[in-house]
């Protein structure tokens, strides 16, 4: 049994235990905000911890199990009340200790604080990516962790809120193997547990398509409406449609590997391919969408290679 304890700041406590594959923290909050920060901060961290889907989307925890104990204990002085909770696991708990340089007087954000774990999560995942070019053959891709991938395709942001995406899933041997002979072979396509192929839309982007003027609505509802629209045929009449739409598209894709690394599974973005043959094999009428990008999804058969990326002095000029 190992675990690690300790007074963190007078407002909490946290003391944490793992035995085995079972990991206990218990915190000890003797303020309201420590406790909201707290529990706002499990909540949020259950998804990042186990690649799950959304709450709201009906997520379940797929790799462990969690459990969630309240204990609230009533002192005799109101002004002394505690309450105990019990947290997923003893990593939680060492992530929210407080650096020993910062003043233990108070539970400030930095010493408790669900940005700095979600910040290191979301760096880790990035760093974790990588382009699979093999794929194990003949495993298959959980219908859970599918839709969590596309749920963050979903929620990806775009131009005018025109959500221009469209997302076609295949499984199916044959069209992997059609979608491979479309991209010039590459053998990640056809050896992928599934491939997600991004249309970008066109035709209804027209202003006054439909379903532009659905969007517009929303995204500018009421008296905004009017002027947002001759706004956006102004707009509309003077970009390259086509790669305005496409440019959307692979925000959401990289949104999508991002969450397909938290959920356990591997990517490569495929952009090498004849969109003219992918548009056939998908049957999609000519003028109707542009395909933007393909991911293919499963479960990498080679080690990740090491991060190729030029430093940030390179890269960032600050003026
Ligand atoms: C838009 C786009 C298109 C890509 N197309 C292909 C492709 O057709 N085939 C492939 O093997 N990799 C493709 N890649 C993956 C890149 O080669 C890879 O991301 C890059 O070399 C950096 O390596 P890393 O992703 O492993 O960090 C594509 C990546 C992007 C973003």
């Amino acid at each position: 049994m190992a675990s690690v304890a300790g007074p963190i700041g007078k407002a909490l406590e946290i003391e944490a235990v793992s035995e085995g594959r079972d990991h206990t923290s218990r915190w000890r909050a003797s303020s309201r905000m420590s406790l909201r920060q707290g529990t706002e901060w499990l909540v949020r961290r259950v998804e990042g911890l186990f690649g799950d889907r959304p709450f709201e989307a009906g997520g379940q925890v797929a790799h462990a199990r969690l459990s969630l104990d309240t204990h609230w204990r009533e002192d005799a002085d109101p002004a002394r009340r505690r309450s105990w909770g019990a947290g997923p696991s003893r990593q939680d708990a060492a992530e929210s200790c407080v650096p020993p340089e910062t003043n233990g007087s108070t539970i400030a954000a930095s010493r408790f604080s669900p940005t700095a774990s979600m910040s290191a999560t979301l760096l880790d995942l990035f760093r974790r990516r990588f382009a699979c070019h093999r794929f194990q053959a003949g495993r298959e891709l959980p219908a859970a962790d599918l839709e969590f991938i596309l749920e963050a395709g979903r929620l990806s942001p775009s131009s005018f809120g025109l959500e221009h995406w469209k997302f076609v899933v295949l499984r199916d041997a044959d069209r992997l193997r059609a979608m491979q002979a479309a991209s010039f072979g590459q053998a990640q396509v056809g050896g992928a547990s599934a491939l997600i192929v991004i249309l970008a839309k066109l035709a209804e982007l027209a202003p006054d398509a439909d379903y532009a003027q659905r969007l517009l609505a929303r995204e500018y509802p009421g008296e905004q409406f009017a002027p947002a629209l001759e706004n956006y045929r102004a707009f509309f009449a003077n970009t390259d449609v086509v790669a305005w739409s496409i440019s959307q598209c692979h925000i959401a894709a990289a949104n999508m590997m991002t969450a397909a690394t938290a959920a356990g599974v591997d990517s490569c973005a495929i952009g090498g391919f004849l969109p003219g043959e992918v548009k056939r094999i998908l049957e999609v009428r000519e003028g109707a969408y542009e395909v933007a990008l393909v991911l293919a999804l499963g479960y990498c058969d080679e080690a990740a290679p090491s991060k190729q990326r030029l430093p940030l002095a390179e890269l960032v000029d600050y003026r």
